[in-house]
């Protein structure tokens, strides 16, 4: 998984330099970034395929498809923060979730301008490039810094988010868009946020970051608190601590 997310970044990384360029011609980087993205799930799907030739896939640009092994699939975002990526801001990431029988099992996401490698497997623990991840020990929401998603134009739930927003922002020390989703995921298990909320989410933006947040020692559910995160695409997550005043919290602001 590591090495098929590095051969990707390589030119990810190269087409990433090209979009400034991009940016101040008429036509914008549009359609460049949506072939960066294509090309990128093309070589991570034939170097995972080359590793297990049975695996099925769920691919972000591909869709489903179907392997031999009907236990195993691979579920990838080439590029999770497709639109910072588009205005040259440098946080995007790449993520690969492994799933067998409908649990994620080992997820990589990695983050290639600062070359971070996250990764983690069930039951092995979670580690950035060799170091051992461990979610934060915040106990109090008063000093947590809390990610999330801001649905934007031609995404529902605008009017409960303004809802969820107003009361975390109320209670905590910060609040961070950051803009991909994976990596809200992998820096609460790096305990660099505390915590992680948003709705409308796709199972390849969180899929490998789920194995993350539990690896390092975190909780991961929908606003329900069961573990139909995947399916629902509501996700919160967080450390053990703030993890029943988070649910709390926006389950209260949602009514
Ligand atoms: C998006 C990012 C973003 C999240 C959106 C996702 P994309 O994925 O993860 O942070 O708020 O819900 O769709 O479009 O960059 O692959
Ligand atoms: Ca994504």
């Amino acid at each position: 998984m590591m090495g098929a997310a590095r051969k990707a970044a390589r030119n990810l990384v190269r087409d990433f330099g090209e979009v400034e360029n991009l940016q101040v011609s008429m036509k914008g980087p549009g359609d460049f970034v949506s072939s960066a993205d294509l090309k990128a799930e093309k070589t991570l799907r034939a170097e995972l395929k080359k590793a297990r030739p049975n695996f099925g896939f769920l691919l972000e640009e591909g869709g489903i498809v179907a392997g031999d092994d009907k236990s195993h699939r691979w579920i990838i975002d080439p590029i999770d923060g497709t639109t910072n990526f588009l205005h040259g801001i440098p946080h995007f990431a790449i993520s690969i979730g492994l799933e067998r029988d409908g649990e994620m099992i080992a997820g990589i996401i990695y983050e290639p301008i600062r070359d971070e490698m996250f990764h983690a497997e069930k039951g092995a623990g979670a580690f950035l490039n060799e170091r051992r991840l461990r979610v934060s020990a915040r106990r109090n929401l008063d000093d947590a810094v809390l990610a999330t998603g801001i649905p934007h134009r031609g995404r529902p739930g605008h009017a409960l988010f303004l809802k969820e927003v107003a009361a975390v922002m109320a209670a905590v020390s910060g609040v961070r868009r950051q803009g991909s989703a994976a990596l809200d995921l992998a820096y609460v298990a790096a305990g660099r946020c505390d915590g992680y909320w948003e709705s409308g989410i796709k199972p390849w933006d969180i899929a490998a970051g789920i194995v993350l947040v539990r690896e390092a020692g975190g909780y991961v559910s929908d606003f329900d608190g069961k573990g139909d995160m995947m399916a629902c695409g509501d996700i919160v997550a967080a450390n053990t601590h703030l993890h029943q005043p988070l649910l709390k919290l926006l389950r209260d602001a949602r009514g």
